[in-house]
């Protein structure tokens, strides 16, 4: 694909953690010419400033002033997304465990969420970006060119985030614990919970390799592309 005299596109890629949205995304990206946006982090930064500040994850109204006061942003970088909270970058604090566990909690109210789309769509408003999360196709971005819902059977999603983290023992065994948790909290909430958008390409990688699984996507995007 040759992109850059071509329409710049916005690309959702929504699905549960550990099903190869973050690699895929930012391969995508890098191909395309685009910037890699990952929603979820947006999500750990205010999920950190409420640990910081003592802010219950339970209190919609003191999460939604809290963010209102902060500056959250992302930058993308070759590694993912950096992550900016207030200025100081969060990027390593906002991937461990308590603030994995309370972004998934902060999430769930519909004045967070709210205040977060507002944003994420104001970044992707210009086209050329991928974004990843769990509500791009169906809130942030219903009428985005390109959908994937990428999925994997739940034994492997929790496989690699072990391996990825290079978890063993009792540390292996929380964080399996905490993924089921999250995945079904973030299945079942009432405000957006993470499910396809009705137009996604639905792609299960539990069988694919991510070369595979990229591969697909390209085709959507070369054939949306014209
Ligand atoms: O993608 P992630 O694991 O970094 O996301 C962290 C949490 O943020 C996830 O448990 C649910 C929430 N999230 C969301 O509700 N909507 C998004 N678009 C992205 C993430």
């Amino acid at each position: 694909m040759t992109e850059s005299s071509q329409r710049k596109l916005i690309i959702a890629i929504d699905g549960p953690a550990g099903a190869g949205k973050s690699t895929i995304a930012s391969r995508l990206a890098r191909k395309l010419g685009y910037v890699n946006l990952e929603s979820g982090a947006m999500y750990r930064a205010l999920a950190l400033k409420a640990i910081e500040w003592d802010v219950s994850f339970d209190e919609e109204a003191a999460l939604f002033k809290l963010a209102q006061n902060s500056r959250i942003q992302l930058e993308p970088s070759l590694g993912g997304n950096r992550v900016l909270l207030d200025g100081r970058d969060v990027t390593q604090r906002a991937r461990e465990i308590d603030v994995t566990e309370a972004a998934s909690r902060v999430s769930v109210h519909p004045k967070v969420r709210e205040w977060m789309v507002a944003r994420q769509q104001a970044m992707g408003a210009g086209g050329g970006v991928v974004m990843e999360g769990r509500d791009i196709g169906t809130k942030v971005f219903p009428a985005a060119e390109v959908k994937i819902f990428l999925d994997a059977d739940p034994v492997v999603r929790e496989q690699r985030r072990l391996l990825q983290h290079q978890l063993k023992g009792r540390a292996a065994a929380a964080t399996a614990a905490e993924l089921r948790d999250r995945d079904q909290r973030d299945r079942t909430r009432a405000a957006s919970p993470l499910v396809p958008a009705p137009d996604a390409l639905m792609l299960d990688s539990t069988e694919l390799s991510e070369d595979e699984v990229l591969e697909r996507v390209e085709q959507l995007v070369r054939q949306k592309l014209g």
